[in-house]
């Protein structure tokens, strides 16, 4: 039976061709199912065997299994020269032109209020003063009683605060604050105490943060703002003291020129209790809309420490004394570049933020 003989060498021989011609891996793995696959051609010639007679059978099974390794060699080969190529064109296309310019790549700044927070951290800087942070979820005693704001004082109106939820009382359905008393902190001040607990006379330190009240937002109000709290407790420190530091602070950060004055206020912490007003930046101080026709814009708030505030600080009132004050960062930096919209600060609106690249 030497047609199967023939059939075998007409396959090694087209098989060789067509395996040499094939263009892809894809097409390599095609043909070896075709040839050698459970129903390829080879598989079909060796079932053959069996119809052929026993003494041509040991020669033509030798020949069935030459040719089938003969194939898997070609196949191997094939594919391995495949694979080189297809790798050769991945190189070449993916080769990096290192002469190429580079894109530019875009430099962030800091934000206009974080600029006015670190410049008055470099002007209090040079006065001595340390920057000391407190936490941002407050209890009600820190924030209110330490600082001499009794429960049923106008100032702890319920309404001004954000309360922490007691744990598990939102899932519930009926959303309480925390039993702990556990709030938002509605300003720094309350960090003062923390200062006086934490540290020895004299004290020097500045508290910039973020403070939470419960606030219908407008041009001039949001609900989470910044603070910068100053304290300094000392023997000798005096309201001429504090007085003389915020007018130098005034002019490192708006300028030589700027006009100051202090008005009485009333702080519950602090006794006697000052404003403080800078001349109007956007009139001059003949009067306009944005200082509401006054010539004088506030930016702080101070006075001498109360002494129930020394004693919750561990100070004896008859020992030591010292001064506070509270500013507001964000309408700094308005009056600072003339913003007319305190919303502008949140929005994340890259035309407003890329003005005040100078802050890098
Ligand atoms: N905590 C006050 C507020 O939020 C600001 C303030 C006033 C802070 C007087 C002080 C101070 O330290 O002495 O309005």
């Amino acid at each position: 039976m030497s047609d199967l003989r023939t059939d075998l060498e007409a396959t090694r021989a087209q098989a060789g061709k067509r395996l040499a011609a094939a263009a892809t891996a894809d097409a390599v793995e095609g043909l070896r199912h075709e040839l050698l696959g459970r129903s390829g051609t080879l598989t079909a010639l060796l079932r053959g065997l069996g119809g052929v007679s026993a003494e041509e059978r040991p020669a033509l099974g030798q020949l069935a299994n030459q040719v089938r390794r003969e194939l898997e060699a070609v196949i191997e080969d094939r594919l391995a020269a495949l694979r080189g190529a297809d790798l050769e064109a991945r190189l070449a296309d993916e080769a990096l032109d290192m002469s190429a310019p580079g894109r530019p790549v875009r430099v962030g700044h800091l934000h206009p209020v974080l600029t006015t927070l670190r410049d008055l951290r470099e002007i209090f800087h040079a006065y001595g003063f340390e920057v000391f942070e407190g936490p941002e979820i407050e209890t009600e005693e820190y924030n209110f009683e330490l600082l001499n704001i009794p429960p049923d004082h106008p100032a702890r109106d319920l309404w001004d605060t954000l309360y922490v939820a007691e744990p598990g009382s939102i899932e519930a359905g009926e959303p309480r604050p925390a039993a702990d008393g556990t709030i938002l902190r509605t300003h720094t001040s309350p960090v003062q105490v923390r200062a006086m607990q934490a540290l020895d006379a004299p004290i020097r330190v500045l508290t910039p943060g973020r403070c939470y009240r419960y606030e219908a937002v407008d041009a001039s109000h949001a609900f989470e703002f910044f603070q910068v709290e100053g304290l300094v407790i000392d023997c000798d420190t005096s309201l001429a003291d504090l007085k003389g530091l915020l007018e130098e602070v005034a002019r490192a950060l708006y300028g030589r020129e700027v006009a100051t004055r202090f008005r009485p206020g009333y702080y519950p912490f602090t006794e006697p209790s000052v404003a403080f007003d800078i001349g109007c930046l956007v009139c001059g101080g003949s009067g306009c809309p944005a200082c509401r026709r006054s010539g004088w814009m506030t930016i702080l708030g101070a006075g001498m420490v109360h002494p129930n505030v020394l004693r919750a600080g561990g100070f004896d009132p008859d020992e030591y004394q010292g001064y506070a004050f509270g500013m507001g960062p964000d309408r700094m930096t308005m009056l600072r570049h003339g913003i007319g919209d305190i919303r502008l600060f949140f929005s994340a609106d890259l035309r407003f933020v890329t003005q005040f690249a100078e802050g890098r």
